[in-house]
């Protein structure tokens, strides 16, 4: 039976298994070929021991569980690999040992499963002769190729339920709450949630805010009568005259930068100018968690069915992703050219913008 491997990457997110049991499924149902599971993202195709074979029975059970049963790592990335060597840290290209691996492993093909940092170094790795098949994956929905990623109807569901929750108790002690919530560079959880959970002001990163504005917003609010705001806040948000909130820096061996820490900005300028009660909730990684909702595990198990008809018919280089109402799929360098911001004409942003949200312009 031809071989092919399966790895998560990057950051986890509901769903993941989904297309992981989409895969081994239509391996065994529908093309014949046996599904090698990589753990722990490239790594596993970098260092010994790493791999196990997958079939029906060993994945029972899986497609409610959020998280990966491959575990994954946003710190793996084959052409910047920090290891030791000789008792001192390296950052070292390490992409010839992986294809090295990935032949001695008897692979025919590779199904990597992950965000715009996975795809990235999958398609480089194409480019050295690794036949290799997309598949996009982020809580973000910030990939330019689809116009979905499984795992963002489940975070913005958890989004959505945190917010409902911090509703009745920013109302019962007159509060502003403010909720900072994950998207990196793009708003779409911030603006989603929001519009579902009933938010005062919605801040992103496509609209730069004045905290006047978002001041001005509370104050008139507190004046009409409503002694609460709710305030949701992405985290990659930055001030007219500012930038993004960094936790860490990213670089060399390391990742990508961490953002975080706007929510508390944003939260200190209001208790000033408004002079009212004010507490800050960051949602972190509870939206990465959880079982995924029914939306992402038919998304998953569409994509992993997907990767794997590519992989059975040779059709290497390519990404899967939904346009529309349709799977389909796209050249992999193509899937990874930029970001997919809110555009600023969109629907969401007009309807928000009718209903009196403010934006923070
Ligand atoms: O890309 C998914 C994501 O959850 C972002 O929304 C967030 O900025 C980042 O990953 C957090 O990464 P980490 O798990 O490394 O803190």
């Amino acid at each position: 039976m031809p071989k092919v491997g399966v790895l998560t990457g990057g950051g986890d997110c509901p769903g993941l298994n989904a297309v992981i049991r989409g895969i081994v499924k239509s391996a065994e149902a529908k093309y014949g070929w046996q599904v090698i599971g990589i753990e722990d993202s490239f790594q596993g195709l970098i260092l010994p021991g790493k791999t196990r074979e997958m079939d029906t029975y060993k994945i029972r059970g899986i497609l409610p569980q959020g998280g990966t049963i491959l575990h994954s790592s946003n710190r793996a990335n084959p052409f910047e690999y920090s290891e030791e060597v000789d008792g001192k840290t390296v950052v070292h290209d390490v992409s010839d040992r992986l294809l090295e691996r990935f032949k001695e492993l008897g692979l025919e093909g590779l199904i990597a499963i992950g965000g715009d940092g996975t795809n990235r170094i999958a398609a480089r790795l194409y480019d050295k002769g690794l036949p290799v098949v997309g598949v996009p994956k982020t809580i973000d929905n910030d990939l330019q190729a689809t116009d979905v990623t499984f795992g963002f109807n489940t975070a913005v569901t958890t989004a959505t339920d945190a917010l409902d929750k911090l509703h009745t108790t920013a109302a019962s002690h007159h509060r502003v709450i403010v909720m900072e919530v994950m998207g990196r560079y793009t708003g779409w959880i911030a603006l989603e949630s929001g519009l579902a959970g009933g938010a005062d002001v919605i801040l992103m990163p496509e609209i730069p805010f004045d905290i006047e504005t978002v001041c001005n917003k509370v104050r008139h609010r507190a004046e009409k009568g409503a002694g609460f705001s709710i305030v949701v806040v992405a985290e990659g948000s930055k001030p007219k005259d500012g930038d993004v909130t960094i936790v860490e820096a990213g670089g060399k061996g390391k990742g990508m930068a961490r953002l975080g820490g706007i929510g508390n900005k944003v939260g200190e300028h209001i208790a000033e100018c408004t002079g009212m009660d004010v507490r800050v909730t960051v949602l972190g990684h509870l939206q990465r968690g959880g079982s995924p909702s029914a939306y992402d595990r038919i998304l998953a198990t569409r994509f992993g069915g997907k990767a794997m008809g590519l992989v059975a018919k040779g059709e290497f280089g390519r990404m899967v992703c939904l346009k529309g109402q349709t799977i389909t799929s796209v050249p992999i360098h193509d899937a990874i050219t930029d970001y997919k911001y809110v555009p600023l004409d969109s629907g969401l942003i007009l309807t928000a913008e009718a209903i009196g949200i403010c934006l923070g312009r």
